[in-house]
């Protein structure tokens, strides 16, 4: 018997493959796009955005990019690693000035975190747990890694604040060498942060049970301020631990199109060459090397003192915007009628905050009242105006 020719019709190998359900974000704006009515509001995805609904340019940005318009930088490609400037300017951004950490740029914090989670799986850790709730993409993420992921309770979304004692308790009972996601500031979706005395006692917990602390930062400068931001991250640091930090720039500096990312990585000095070793090998496997234009920027703006106080003063006014648009939609809800529970809106942080609703409640508002929230309950705060304060106050309070 020959070999029966295939066709494209006929071969049905990736033509079989199913129909998978959309990204929970990315997917949801594409719905919102294609919705026609002239009142659908967005506070889905995690984008700070300006007075006019637009995404937030910042003018450090724009002037950074006129430089290197006038200087231009070559198009070879990076290396593996990233551009060495840049990862020494956001090292000392992320971690202070500090010899155990080595830094290698990423394709977005992403990209930070898949190859945190790669260097996991060289070193031999299989397991790790992640913050309930979490950034959705989280799980796929590191599963897609090869780990193992489970959850550790983090937020009682009940009375819209941390469960601290649950979650010390479930640190207290992880396999040692498991590890774990903490994010440094702005939890995504809750807003709710760890204090620093939380962060004290965890790093005495993650030390005494031998647990791997992986932190997240995507929001510098988005809660409290550049370095208090990171205070979680220092406090880990001046401990010692061997650890992981994936960063992304995309909303601290408005490059979300550029992927600017960086994995930081605390160990011993001499085990550095070693570890970079491993992660140039997970770079090459999966994307070669790293883009150069967001770098330049970012290394443009942090190399001078008139762009760096630029961008520091718009990131703080971008910072205290989103503390004034909480406000707004808080006094929204105080004149609507009571009911619902929104006090958690005050004292949260950063770009979201989480309600206690259920997906059909989400669906409804955005079928009935063309407001369109993450389904798992998150709003984006940078989304809220005078204009559509009072309307989604309703909206929420008619459920
Ligand atoms: C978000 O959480 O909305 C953003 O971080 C965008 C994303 O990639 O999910």
């Amino acid at each position: 018997m020959g070999i029966v020719a295939m066709n494209r019709e006929t071969s049905g190998k990736i033509a079989n493959l199913s129909l998978l359900p959309a990204d929970p974000i990315y997917g949801m704006q594409l719905l919102f796009k294609s919705d026609v009515r002239p009142n659908k509001c967005n506070l889905s995805i995690g984008v700070c955005q300006d007075t006019q609904g637009k995404t937030l340019r910042f003018h450090a940005v724009d002037m950074a990019e006129k430089n290197l318009h006038n200087n231009p930088y070559s198009k070879d490609y990076l290396p593996l690693t990233g551009l060495a400037s840049f990862c020494t300017s956001v090292q000392e951004l992320v971690c202070g000035k500090n010899d155990s950490v080595t830094t290698v740029q990423t394709v977005g914090g992403t990209g930070a975190l898949y190859v945190a989670s790669k260097l996991l799986c060289h070193a031999g850790i299989s397991q790790i747990f992640v913050p309930d709730p979490t950034w959705v993409n989280h799980t796929p993420l590191f599963t897609s890694a090869g780990l193992t992921v489970s959850s550790f309770p983090y937020y009682d979304r009940a009375n819209a604040c941390i469960d601290f004692d649950a979650l010390c308790d479930a640190l207290n009972n992880m396999d040692p060498h498991s590890a774990v996601v903490l994010q440094a500031s702005c939890h995504n979706p809750t807003g709710a942060d760890l204090t620093k005395e939380q962060f004290k006692i965890l790093s005495q917990i993650f030390r005494k049970r031998n647990l791997f602390p992986l932190f997240d930062l995507a929001y510098q400068g988005l809660g409290s301020g550049i370095e208090e931001d990171t205070l979680g991250i220092r406090i880990f640091l001046e401990d010692e631990h061997e650890m992981l930090v994936a960063t992304t720039f995309a909303k601290s500096f408005g490059i979300y199109n550029e992927r600017m990312g960086a994995l930081h990585i605390a160990a011993p000095k001499k085990a550095h060459d070693s570890i970079v070793s491993h992660v140039r090998a997970i770079v090459r496997s999966c994307y070669s090397s790293p883009p150069a234009h967001g770098a330049h920027i970012i290394n443009t703006i942090l190399s001078s003192p008139e762009l760096y106080s630029l961008w520091e003063n718009e990131l703080a006014e971008t910072r205290n915007r989103l503390a004034e648009q909480r406000n707004l939609l808080y006094s929204a809800f105080q004149s609507v009628k009571p009911g619902f529970s929104y006090a958690h809106l005050m004292q949260t942080k950063g770009l979201f905050c989480l309600f206690d609703i259920t997906l059909e409640q989400v669906i409804f508002l955005r079928n009935e009242k063309a407001l369109y929230i993450a389904n798992d309950g998150r709003i984006c705060i940078s989304a809220i105006n005078s204009q559509n304060a009072s309307i989604i106050a309703e909206s929420m309070q008619s459920l």
